[in-house]
This record gives C-alpha cells, structure tokens and sequence, in this order.
C-alpha cells in the first residue's frame, strides 16, 4: 500500500529513494570488494612446483653465515654503541627486499669506568699487605685478534653499583636463596661481609640481589672450572686456543640486574622508555653493592686463602679449583678490597625492523634476535643469532624478488641492549603493546644460534608441533639424518623446554601472552667449554671450534626459516592446543604434589561465600563491601587496584579480543598502516559475576555446597583441565580438518568455499587469542609485569621457567588464601577457553 503521505511529499521520496539504493549498493560493492579480498587465497590459482620452503632451502645452499659473523664480531658492540652495525643491519635488510627502519629508545645503561680488587693481610702495627691484586683482565692470545686491541670492553657487571668497600670475605656456592639460608642457619657471618659466589644455576644478578638481601656489601663472581662438565686439563683437554677447556683468564661479564622482578629499562616499568617518559628509582631491579666478574685464575689465592677457615662443606658446595677447599670462611685478618665504578647514564639504544608486508597484515610473525654484545667478539652470543636473522633474510629474498609475497606480514628485529635486561625487546614491547596483543600469532627468537651441537628448543605448548614436524623436514648438516632425529637421539624423546626468561622473547610471552620460541644449538656432552661472555667467544673461535665451516648456522638458518614459513603461508594456523592442555594438567600435578597433605582438609568455603557478598553489594544489598580488598587481586581485573598512572588503559586481555582498539599512533618502527578493524573477540571471559555463577553452577553439578574443602577444588581444577584437553583435542584435529579442506578447495562449491573461508577466519582468530587468555591483568603476587599465569621467569632463578608460577609460589610461601586464589583465577581462564572452543 502506498503512504498518502508519500504522495504528498514527491521532494524528500526522491531523496529517500536515492538513499534506499545508494546505501544498498554501497554495502554490496563493499562486500565484493571484501569478498574478492578475503577470498582470495580460496581463488588463487594453485601452482604445485612454486613451494617457497624449497626455494628458501635452495637459496641457503650457499652458507653466507660466515660473512656475518664476521662483520659483527670485527668490532666492539655493546649495547647503545656501535651505530655502524645498525646501519649494516638496516642495509642488509634493504638489500634482501625488507622495509627497513630503526627505532631508538632512551634507556638506562651503566658503562665501565674503572675497577680493582685486592687481597689484604691485616697487620695491627703497619700497613695492611697486599697479599694479591686481580688483574681482571683476559689473557691476550696472538691466535686470536679479538683478544687485543685498545678496543676491548674491560670485565664489569652491568648495573653494579659504584663503591669502593673493603671487608672480610666468604665463599656462597651458587649464591642461591638456598646457599644463603644454609650459611645463615650454619652461623656464617654475611652481613658486612664480600661474597664470594661461583657461576651457574641461577641468573647472576639474582646471586647479587642474594648477597645484598643477606647484608654482603660487596659480591665477586667467577667461573669455576668444576662446572665444566668435566672438559678440564685433569681429563686430558688443553685450554682455549690449544683444546677444548676453559682458558683460566676467562672472565663472564654479564648484567647484574633482577631479572625476575621485571626485565627492561629498570626506570621505566611497563611503558616504553621514549624521550620525556617519567623515569622511577632503578634499585627495585639494581643492585645497590659494588659487584665485580672474575676468571678462576684470579679466583684462586682468593679462594685458597679461606682454607680450613669458617666451616668445611658438603661435596655440592665444591667446585673444581685445584689446592682449595672451598671452606665458607671468613679468614680472620683477610681482606678484599673491592673497587668498581661505571657511567650510570640515560642512552639512547637502537632496535633495527625489517618488515615484509603479507596479504594479510592483521596476523605477524615476529623474528628477532639481539645485536649487542659483551665484549668485541660475541660469536656465538648474540652474532651466531645475528648472522642466521641475515641467512634468513636472504632466504626469504629469493622468495620476494620473485614477486611472491607471504600469506601475513613477517617482521625481523634486531634488538639493542638485550644483554643489560632484554630492554630494546621489552621497551618495544611496552610502547606497542596493544598493536602486538592485536596482530602478533607468534614471536620466534633466536639468540645464541650455535654455541654448541646441542639443539636446544624452548617454546609455548602450542608450538610443540611446529617445532618437532618441521625439524622432520631439515636434514642434519650433509647427513640424511633429520634435525627431529638428531634431537631425540641427543634428548632421548622429544620433550621441547618451557620458557623461562634471560632472552628477548620475556616481554613477548610473559607480558603480553603471545606464543613464543627460542632455538639455537647450545655446549653439552663432547662440546668445547662456551666462554660465555668472554672475549674469547670470538671469530677466531667459533670458526676454528665452536663451528668450523658454519655448518651449525646452515641449519640453523633453515630450520628457522621453514618455521617462518609454516606460520606464515599454512591457511590455518599452526598452533595446536592438546599440548598447552596436556602441558597444563602435568604442572598442576606437579603443583599438586608440593602442596602440603593437611591443606586438603582445609574449608575454603570463605572464598565462595565471600564472592555472594561481593556480588551481593554490587547490587547494593551488602553494606560490608567485604568482597572488594580479596578480590581486587584474583578476580577484578577491572575493579582490582590499579597500578597508579603508567598501567592505565593498557592492554585488552581482561575482555579478550581487541574491541575497538586504536593502533599505535607512530609506528616508526614497523610499517603499519591504518586503524585496526573493529574486530570482535571471542568472549574469553564474560566477567567476575558470570564466571560465579557458571562456578556454583558447576558445583552443584557435582553435588557440592559452596562450602567446600581444598581437595574438592582441587579435584574440580583436575577434571576442568581434563575435560579442557579432550576440547583441544577435538579443536586440533578440526583445525587439520579445515586446511585439508582448504587443500582441497578446488573441488568446493562456491558457497562451501564462502563458508569454509569464515570457519577458517574464526579457527585462526581463537588460535590466535588463545594463549593471551592467560594473563592476569594484575600480574604475580610482588612482580605485576609478569602477567602470564602458566609461565614466568622463576622468582628465584631468573633463567628457569616456572611453571604455574602464581599458585606454585604460593605453595613454596605456605600461602593457602592465595593458592585457592589462583586456583580460582586458572580455572576461570580455563573455563572461558572450554566454551570458546566448544
Ligand atoms: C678505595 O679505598 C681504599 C681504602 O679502603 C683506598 O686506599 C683506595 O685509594 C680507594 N680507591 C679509590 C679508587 O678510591
Ligand atoms: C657517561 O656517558 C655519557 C654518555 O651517555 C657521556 O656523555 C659522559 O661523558 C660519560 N661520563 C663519563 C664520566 O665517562
Ligand atoms: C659436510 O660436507 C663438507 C664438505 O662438503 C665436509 O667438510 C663436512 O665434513 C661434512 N660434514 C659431515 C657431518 O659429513
Ligand atoms: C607446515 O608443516 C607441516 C608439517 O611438517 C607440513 O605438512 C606443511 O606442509 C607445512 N606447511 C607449510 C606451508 O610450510
Ligand atoms: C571426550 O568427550 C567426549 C564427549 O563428552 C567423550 O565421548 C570422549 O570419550 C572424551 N574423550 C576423552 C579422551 O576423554
């Protein structure tokens, strides 16, 4: 029927008409237009002789490794010095097709100034004798040029503090938290004291942060020879440049930072260190006592000085050194004088990008490796890394100068001062934060690349199956043997580490939730001694011992690349979640068993009757408002307390996907255009009151008042996370099902390709996202930049990944409120996941 009114009003019906068909026609071309882009992939021609892992693989056939290592080891490079290798990186980058830029960073840096240390004999009526002055240098070898020069980085401790102190000393082992509980409940005397401290098992800086906790004033560490795995002169080795053992000059330097409380500039916590950013006390994560680094061979008349002094110790507590006791000390009327000083300074650093732009720019894969180094050489550490990012590079050129262009964006990034704190990484990973959340599937690192022949591999679970299937596809040096086969003959299965921290994919997994990997081949079993942050891990070295003919960076290199590759040209992602969940059921059990048997029993009811409140007050019935100061911690992401200014605003993993989230306004960096889509995210997670409620929902399933004992909740966790991985298992095997139906596409109505494209759109948008679901916006308990509930840098090791760190930390304090807590905040994140993947 037709409106009389219409009919009058012949003016504005013309006008409502030209907008009926304009805005439906608009719609339409911009669903074509859409449809022919997204649809692309499902169109495309598919040319069976144009895979690029072959044409990757073949252009690596030449080794070039060499070339880079050379270059970046001819120089000194510490960290914010050295514009001359920025540039030849950038350049190298350009050359092989990349988009390249740099990006600086303001950060706080200490530098070498000057140091001593000396060994004094108290004497009451003259002058103290100096009984043995360090030399703290490193022998000067004529077979190797990077050990001379008046370029060389002297021995010094990142971050140590200025000081000249002078004290009685005592020998510490490892410097762990346990070392330092032994010596105290032994009545060894710390406070006012220097220690002593060998390298090995734990972060040094963590060792530092030790001594000074249990009142030292002063801490050397040196390298014993004990801790060689046996590659000692006493087994018939020669030392470094004559043989496979520790030349005894050889000095560790290293940063003294805390590792474990938050990596990066330690004055700006959580924001990129840009021009102008407010800066914070550095000493949360500085030490506030003189440290210095120390060879075996200066070690030895300190150590031999504390024979049959102080008290003997067990077998683990005795290094390798010959003619010493290893006892605790203190030597009465034996003293250190220990001197250090260095350039505490605000520097700029510089992160190198290149960046090849994918048909798909909303998912990048990032590669990065760090640039600076200790000392001239760096070989191995960070140059072997260094040179497989270039082999890389020019891999993936024999691609694009072809015209091909990946499926998503790939990104390399050649990192500054890794080596004080992971900073040019963590830095990056701050200012970009919800840009990366948003975009990045994956972060692969690679740092020392060959340090050994040891392939070591480290990754999120969802990884796994990246690494073990295309470790399959490379053939071990100019064996038929595959890089799988070689792992699992040198591991005995093919068990891939979890990560810890100590290299530039923390910021990247623990802050910001994105799968992450780390591999390189590392000194074991039959390997020559690594001197590790020495100059002596040179050119002369690696060429000669570590990696004669750079056969080991070959590899390497492919193997890295086809992992670049996989992620970036396989339709659906290559992340597969059965692992994370089977993973995840091994650390709770593991969690589990160290908690204590009587908490079982314990009525943790409180915490359930206590949530009623809270919600209970949210709609204005409960006066008390008790709920508020428990759960601001565990369960409010957003009503928890905030972080004062600097964490405002910041991040998307309370609410899952990124909803309606600007970019980063300057990528100076990476070349990234425009806004991001106004995506929306799976719920991960609908919010405290709906997570309650699905709670008592699930516990009167089970049968179970809200007031419940431990063992209950425990048990419930278990059954979650084994419910959880028969979902991933399921997801997995429906994810290999959409790419062989993509495989297959050709034989797809049109319709059915439509619709698998959006199946395929979804599946990689859970993927994803999956790994960010877990973090936990207000971070471990005493370290909220950590914020990934499944893995951290241990608190007490710095290197070693710790598992389920909230509730195992809890466990370790005897803390049963937080262990419940965390067990509610895993639960909680498990739960969202089960029902997006269902
Ligand atoms: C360090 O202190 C000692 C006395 O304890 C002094 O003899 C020495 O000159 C000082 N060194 C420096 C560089 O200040
Ligand atoms: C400390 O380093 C800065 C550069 O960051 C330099 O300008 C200054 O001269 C240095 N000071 C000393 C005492 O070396
Ligand atoms: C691989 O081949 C090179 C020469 O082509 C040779 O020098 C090297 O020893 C071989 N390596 C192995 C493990 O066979
Ligand atoms: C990814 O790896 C899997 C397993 O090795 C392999 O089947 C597949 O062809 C690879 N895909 C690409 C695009 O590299
Ligand atoms: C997974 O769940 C389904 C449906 O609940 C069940 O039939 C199957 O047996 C379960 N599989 C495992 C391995 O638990």
């Amino acid at each position: 029927m037709i409106d009389e009114k219409q009919l009058n009003q012949p003016k504005r019906s013309v006008l409502r008409r030209l907008h009926m068909l304009f805005l439906p026609l608009l719609a339409i071309s911009f669903f074509l237009i859409y449809l022919s882009d997204i649809t692309q992939p499902l169109f495309r021609a598919r040319k069976e002789d144009e895979n690029p892992l072959e044409i990757y693989l073949k252009a690596l056939e030449t080794n070039e490794a060499h070339k880079w290592s050379k270059v970046y080891t001819s120089q000194p490079h510490l960290a914010g010095t050295n514009y001359g290798l920025v540039e030849f990186t950038k350049s190298k980058f350009e050359e092989y097709g990349f988009e390249a830029s740099v990006d600086d960073y303001d950060v706080y840096l200490s530098y070498p100034i000057d140091h001593s240390l000396e060994l004094y004999e108290h004497s009451e009526d003259k002058k103290d004798k100096l009984l043995y002055k360090a030399s703290l240098e490193e022998d000067v070898l004529s077979e190797d040029p990077t050990t001379s020069g008046d370029d060389l980085i002297p021995t010094f401790l990142g971050y140590g503090a200025n000081g000249n102190v002078s004290a009685e000393y005592i020998y510490a082992n490892y410097g762990t938290k346990e070392d330092f509980e032994d010596l105290v409940a032994r009545g060894v005397p710390i406070k006012g004291k220097i220690a002593v401290i060998r390298y090995g098992q734990i972060f040094r800086g963590l060792k530092v942060k030790f001594a000074q906790e249990y009142g030292a004033i002063g801490a050397v560490i040196y390298s014993d020879p004990g801790d060689d795995y046996g590659i000692t002169p006493e087994n018939g080795y020669k030392p470094y440049p004559h043989g496979k053992a520790r030349n005894p000059s050889s000095v560790q330097r290293g940063s003294a930072q805390f590792l474990s409380v938050y990596p990066g500039d330690p004055t700006t916590p959580g924001v990129g260190s840009k021009k102008g950013v407010e800066r914070v006390d550095p000493h949360a994560t500085t030490p506030s006592i003189p440290v210095l680094p120390l060879s075996f061979k200066d070690a030895l008349p300190i150590l031999k000085k504390l024979n049959k002094e102080g008290l003997s110790v067990p077998d683990s507590w005795k290094g390798g050194l010959e003619g010493v006791d290893y006892s605790t000390g203190p030597a009465k009327n034996i003293h250190l004088n220990l001197y250090s000083e260095q350039n505490f300074t605000i520097t700029p650093i510089y992160n190198v990008y290149g960046e090849i732009k994918g048909e798909n720019a909303d998912e990048v894969i990032i590669v990065g490796n760090h640039r600076d180094a200790w000392i001239k050489g760096g070989a191995s550490d960070p140059n072997s890394g260094s040179a497989a990012l270039i082999e890389l590079s020019r891999g993936l050129h024999a691609l694009t100068k072809t015209g091909w262009k990946p499926h998503r964006t790939i990104v390399l990034a050649s990192w500054d001062a890794e080596e004080y704190g992971l900073i040019g990484s963590t830095e990056f990973g701050e200012q970009f934060e919800k840009f990366l959340q948003k975009k990045v599937v994956a972060y692969l690192n690679v740092d020392v690349a060959v340090a050994g022949t040891h392939l070591h591999l480290g990754a999120s679970p969802s990884l796994f199956k990246l690494l073990k299937d295309n470790a399959k596809e490379i053939t071990f040096k100019n064996s038929t043997e595959t890089l799988y086969d070689n792992y699992v003959k040198d591991h005995g299965n093919d068990i891939i580490s979890t990560l810890g921290s100590g290299s530039d994919y923390t910021v990247f997994l623990d802050h910001l939730g994105i799968p992450s990997l780390d591999i390189g081949f590392i000194a074991g079993k039959g390997d020559p001694v690594y001197h590790y942050h020495s100059n002596y891990d040179s050119y002369h070295w690696i060429s000669t011992s570590g990696d004669p003919g750079f056969e080991y960076h070959n590899v390497l290199a492919k193997y890295l690349g086809s992992l670049v590759l996989n992620l970036s040209e396989r339709e659906v992602l290559y992340l597969k979640l059965h692992d994370y969940a089977t993973e995840l059921l091994k650390y709770l059990l593991e969690a589990y068993a160290q908690m204590p048997e009587e908490w079982d029993n314990e009525v943790i009811g409180f915490r359930f009757s206590s949530c009623h409140r809270a919600k209970a007050s949210h709609h204005g019935k409960d006066p008390h408002h008790e709920g508020r100061r428990h759960h601001g911690k565990g369960f409010h992401s957003k009503e928890g307390p905030h972080h004062g200014e600097r964490h405002h605003g910041k991040g998307f993993h309370a609410e899952g996907g990124p909803h309606h989230e600007r970019g980063p306004h300057h990528e100076k960096g990476l070349h990234v255009e425009g806004e991001p889509h106004h995506q929306k995210g799976p719920h991960f997670e609908k919010g405290f009151h709906h997570d309650m409620e699905m709670y008592h929902k699930k516990l009167a399933h089970h049968g179970k008042e809200p007031k419940t004992k431990l063992k209950h909740l425990k048990k419930q966790v278990e059954s979650l996370i084994i419910d959880f991985a028969n979902t991933t298992q399921t997801y997995d095997a429906y994810t290999d099902f959409l790419q062989k139906q993509h495989e297959i596409r050709d034989s797809l109505s049109f319709w059915e390709k439509i619709k698998l494209h959006f199946k395929i759109k979804a599946a990689n948008f859970k993927l994803k996202y999956f790994e960010r679901v877990f973090l936990h916006e207000n971070g471990l308990k005493n370290r909220e930049w950590f914020k990934h509930i499944v893995y951290a840098a241990g608190r007490n090791t710095g290197y070693a990944g710790q598992r389920l760190p909230g509730l195992v930390e809890a466990i370790e304090d005897k803390n049963l409120h937080d262990a419940v807590k965390w067990l509610h905040i895993l639960s909680k994140k498990v739960d969202s996941l089960q029902k997006s993947l269902e």
